[in-house]
């Protein structure tokens, strides 16, 4: 089995650097080595010890670029890929004008194949290694998304969606179809290769207490899967639950009552928290996926990163396309932290890094697995470009350390800042200079 040994600056996290002063989290070299053999990472050290001892080893020379884990998606929605950066409305209106009437053309299994292709190739280009997304209600939705992904070697989450109110005739299920596609789905994917299941209710308006209670039993049957939903992202969606359930004692509880909420719950958005939601969520271990794009784009509000981390409560990060106006988890980062700007806490460029790769795998119960340059993680690597465009790189040119050479591409960098892309071992993405 050949070796691979990919040389230039590298970026590893040995702790969260929301728990720990970011100095103590984080090691950079300035020349340094990933061993990579069967898909796997081996070490990661000093570029020129890993080569002397490993004579052995194919040479991949990124010289000053940095050699980093491939970004993880925590949450997105591929079928959305053809509609995003669609104008002017916020998320009720926003769901009816543009986001209903292209799912509705994922009922063919053609569309839904091609979708899946283009948003995976985009993910890719743009050093995305891993996405977490919503299907459409189809089930075949799903299985394209899979499939793709398979072809492609690629980790991926994925979910049907379930919906079986408040959505048009062709887009919903009903309790007991959700239950039963889900469960189909789960069979045929969950654990294959790489792929992960998650059950995907859309949110709690689009789903009756009974499919809410239906796919809470389903989860409670398969509890090794991640369950995916929306939580608290616009103040009209909340009044909106409330008045669609008005016993519920706030949003989360919606889900509470129907046995959703778990350690292994993704609940996205999560702005508008009450103290009870937050309390609860950090009491079971749940986590919440910020999406600052999509939040700036629909007018969501501004996601509370310091209070939520202070609280211990699981972070992961992700464009949310095509709510999000970007596939490029670079673009997400700096939306993240002009977001942290506005409440007040900026975000350091090694938080922004660690939320983009361990943090959304920390989330998905991933750590260690992928989001993780260190010996024994999955080989999904993305490699920056550090001066890719002029812009850019007139600004790193004056850089006294990799923090003040990697904040210019964090805000400005987009796929030409993606040098290369490795997925489970394998180089799939390489551009620019040698
Ligand atoms: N809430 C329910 N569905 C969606 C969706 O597709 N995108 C976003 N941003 N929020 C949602
Ligand atoms: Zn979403």
């Amino acid at each position: 089995m050949t070796a691979h040994l990919l040389l230039g600056q590298t970026l590893s996290f040995t702790a969260d650097p929301f728990a720990v002063p970011w100095r103590e989290a984080v090691r950079h070299r300035r020349r340094g080595g990933v061993l990579v053999r069967a898909g796997r990472i081996v070490e990661v050290g000093e570029g020129d010890a890993l080569a002397a001892a490993h004579p052995e080893a194919e040479r991949h020379e990124y010289g000053d670029a940095l050699i980093g884990a491939g970004f993880v998606d925590a949450h997105m929605h591929y079928p959305q890929t053809g509609m995003i950066a669609s104008w002017g409305k916020r998320l009720i209106d926003w769901l009816d004008s543009y986001t209903f009437p292209e799912e509705l053309r994922l009922a063919d299994p053609a569309y839904a194949a091609a979708t899946a292709e283009t948003t995976l190739a985009l993910a890719l280009a743009h050093g995305t290694t891993t996405l977490t997304s919503f299907g459409t209600v189809h089930a075949h939705s799903a299985d394209a998304f899979f499939e793709a992904a398979e072809a492609h070697g690629m980790r991926v989450i994925a979910g049907k969606t379930c919906m079986d109110r408040n959505a048009p005739d062709g887009l919903t299920d009903d309790a007991r179809s959700a239950h039963d596609d889900s469960a189909a789905l789960i069979a045929r994917w969950h654990g294959r290769g790489r792929a992960l299941y998650a059950i995907t209710p859309r949110f709690s308006p689009t789903s009756s207490r009974e499919q809410l209670e239906a796919l809470g039993a389903l989860w409670a049957a398969h509890p090794d899967c991640l369950m995916q939903t929306h939580l608290s992202e616009q103040t009209d969606e909340i009044a909106w639950v409330r008045e669609l359930f008005p016993e519920a004692r706030d949003y989360l509880d919606t889900y509470e009552a129907a046995g959703l909420l778990g350690a292994r719950g993704l609940y996205g958005h999560a702005i508008h928290l009450e103290a009870r939601e937050i309390d609860r969520l950090a009491e079971v271990g749940a986590a919440v996926v910020h999406c600052p794009t999509s939040n700036t784009f629909i007018g969501s509000g501004l996601f509370d990163m310091a209070g939520l981390k202070a609280r211990s409560i699981p972070v992961g990060l992700a464009t949310d396309t095509g709510g999000g106006s970007s596939f490029s988890m670079l673009r997400t980062m700096a939306a993240a932290y002009e977001i942290g700007q506005l409440k007040g806490t900026p975000l350091h460029p090694a938080q922004l890094m660690w939320l983009a790769t361990e943090g959304s795998a920390g989330a998905l119960h991933l750590s260690g697995t992928i989001g993780h340059l260190g010996a024994g993680a999955e080989a999904d690597i993305t490699v920056l470009d550090l001066a890719s465009t002029s812009a850019i790189a007139q600004r790193a040119a004056r850089a006294e350390d990799i923090w003040e050479a990697l904040f210019p591409t964090i805000m400005m960098g987009d796929d030409r800042a993606v040098r290369a892309v490795w997925v489970a071992g394998r180089e799939v993405v390489r551009s620019g200079a040698a």
